[in-house]
């Protein structure tokens, strides 16, 4: 059963950019392996990462990722079946940070920052969508 899970994280302490880059790394690593597709942006030091992928899979990738010391209090947001995966190209792509993604982060925040937390599941779905199709890509 193909499902998606979307969590956020705050980050536990100031993020160097080697920290994102071996976060990266392992996904790739990793991920491929056991089939998992995704997202993973970071703005105003909030992660938000979307896991695409079987029920099992991303449930186990899921509670590995919440042992990372590198961030603190996740919360799922979205939890659903899905038809089909949004994220075929990346095993975890990841947005680029700030300036070329501000103006998508505006649309679907309530404030001028950006906050997961309060983000509906249909809100979070829409700004998948919309990074899928306009967002600017690390890799
Ligand atoms: C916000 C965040 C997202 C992460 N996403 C993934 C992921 O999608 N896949 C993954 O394997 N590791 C992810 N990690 C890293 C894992 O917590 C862990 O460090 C890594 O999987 C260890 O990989 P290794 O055993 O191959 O060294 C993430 C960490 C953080 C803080």
């Amino acid at each position: 059963m193909l499902i998606q899970l979307t969590y956020a994280s705050r980050i536990s302490r100031t993020l160097v950019p080697e920290d994102l880059k071996s976060i990266l790394a392992a996904s790739q690593r990793n991920n491929q392996r056991v089939g998992v597709t995704g997202a993973l942006c970071l703005s105003s030091g909030i992660f938000l990462q979307q896991l695409e992928g079987d029920r099992t899979a991303v449930n186990s990738l899921y509670h590995r990722i919440l042992l990372d010391p590198r961030h603190r209090d996740p919360a799922i947001l979205d939890f659903s079946e899905i038809a089909a995966r949004k994220f075929t190209q990346w095993s975890m792509g990841s947005l680029s940070a700030l300036e070329a993604n501000r103006t998508i982060y505006l649309k679907y925040s309530r404030s001028a920052s950006f906050d997961p937390y309060g983000m509906s599941p249909a809100t979070l779905r829409a700004f998948f969508d919309e990074i899928m199709t306009n967002g600017t890509w690390l890799n």
